[in-house]
């Protein structure tokens, strides 16, 4: 065969698993572009492994329009763990090696957090499957060992694809929730997902949020009381008696009842991976607020609106600039990492000079460190403010400033 492009006759497959986000879409097409333009046959897996169990579920994306700015997965998802666990004791990971030999695939690039980019570090180990990892999710959870520069210290962050899309959803949200929230002289407890990790619900604060409870940070029984007295001396100070509060979906809560830390789920049933569904912590918050400080407070789940819509223009450059990194790993055969950036940096100097790989052994979570969230205030701390700037510009939201004239009779 005659070889005019570097990679002829070779197939790469890309797979996404786990959560969906806004930006899988543009990394799949970002990757597949190049992988392409090197002359990779390009497959694409369905359903994340799921699609390379039984006879395997592979289409071909080689040649056909992809439209990567539209969020969500295109590939489709799914929470398939190949290795056993507790949900499921068999161990399916003979099926993957056997259909990558099948479909003859010679890189697989997984698109996904901690779960299923710690399933492909195992292919890797175990198999010696060419794998290279492509982080993906809207908690910012997976290890990225990105740097922050902060007041001329480096300080460990999380940037991963997705991140910035489901940053702005909620920073629209929040802004949006103060106009009914001030009509009715309120306190709105607003969830926001991110599972063990409060990365995302910090970006409500960005909406104008005046207060947030993370997951990093337990609520015992006297913080919990601290807590009261803050949100009734907000609400005071506050002229328009009106508050929002962000509350990560995996908060840990007194349970006055149980006498016990306790965590609100949707389900309780584990996925492949052991994780339950969380849900229903921000009605949980409302109630007590209302029954102790008698102000009338609501719970409102934010649920699927960060992972919903379409990829943001810095997750776009995000991710094609990752891709550009997966060329350097294609190029030189270094296969078990995953491209990320090195540092924190705005929109546009989101380049590939900025990006490096880790070890896909050194992934893991890595949840909101205690610099960025500040205990006393219960609010995120100038130091994630200037880590979030770089990423999705400075806070913003509407006023309604009136000064009404009282009529006396
Ligand atoms: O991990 C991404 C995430 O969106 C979490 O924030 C959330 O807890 C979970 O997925 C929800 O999962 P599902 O799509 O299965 O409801």
């Amino acid at each position: 065969m005659k070889k005019d492009k570097l990679f002829a006759g070779k197939t790469l497959a890309i797979l996404s698993g786990g959560g969906d986000t806004p930006a899988i879409n543009s990394s799949i097409e970002a990757v597949r572009n190049r992988a392409a333009m090197l002359g990779f046959k390009v497959y694409g897996v369905l359903r994340g492994w799921k699609g390379l169990l039984g006879d395997g579920d592979i289409v071909d994306l080689t040649n056909i329009p992809y439209n990567g700015i539209y969020g969500g997965t295109g590939l489709l998802s799914s929470r398939t763990n190949p290795f056993p666990s507790k949900k499921n004791k068999e161990d399916r990971s003979e099926q993957i090696l056997h259909n990558i030999q099948r479909y003859k695939i010679d890189v697989l690039v997984t698109i996904g957090g901690d779960d299923t980019n710690g399933a492909a570090k195992k292919m890797y180990e175990k198999y010696g499957i060419p794998v290279i990892g492509f982080p993906k999710t809207i908690d910012n959870d997976l290890r990225t060992r990105t740097m922050h520069l902060y007041q001329g210290k480096k300080h460990e962050v999380v940037l991963c694809p997705g991140f910035a899309s489901g940053a702005i959803q909620i920073k629209k949200m929040t802004a949006k929730l103060h106009t009914t929230n001030e009509s009715h002289q309120r306190i709105m407890v607003l969830e926001v997902m991110g599972r063990d990790a409060g990365w995302l619900t910090g970006t409500a604060m960005f909406g104008g949020a005046h207060m947030a409870l993370i997951p990093e940070v337990i609520v015992t029984k006297e913080r919990k009381d601290f807590f009261f007295e803050k949100v009734k001396e907000n609400y005071m100070k506050n002229p328009k008696r009106s508050l929002i509060i962000a509350v990560a979906e995996g908060v840990r809560w007194y349970n006055d009842e149980k006498k016990e830390i306790d965590m609100v789920y949707a389900s309780s049933e584990l996925d492949e991976y052991g994780h339950p569904r969380f849900g229903g912590i921000s009605g949980v918050i409302a109630s007590e607020i209302n029954k102790k400080l008698g102000i009338e407070a609501r719970g409102q789940i934010s649920g699927y609106i960060p992972r919903a819509g379409k990829c943001y223009e810095y997750d776009r450059r995000l991710t094609s600039t990752l891709a550009d990194k997966v060329v350097d790993l294609l190029l030189r055969e270094d296969y078990g990492k995953m491209p990320v950036m090195k540092e924190i940096v705005p929109y546009c100097e989101v380049e590939e000079f900025h990006t490096t790989a880790i070890e896909m052994g050194n992934i893991g979570n890595f949840p909101l460190p205690n610099l960025y969230y500040n205990l006393n205030e219960f609010q995120f701390s100038d130091q994630y403010v200037d880590f979030l700037t770089n990423i999705i510009g400075e806070p913003y939201r509407m006023e309604f400033n009136h000064h009404f004239p009282i009529v006396i009779p």
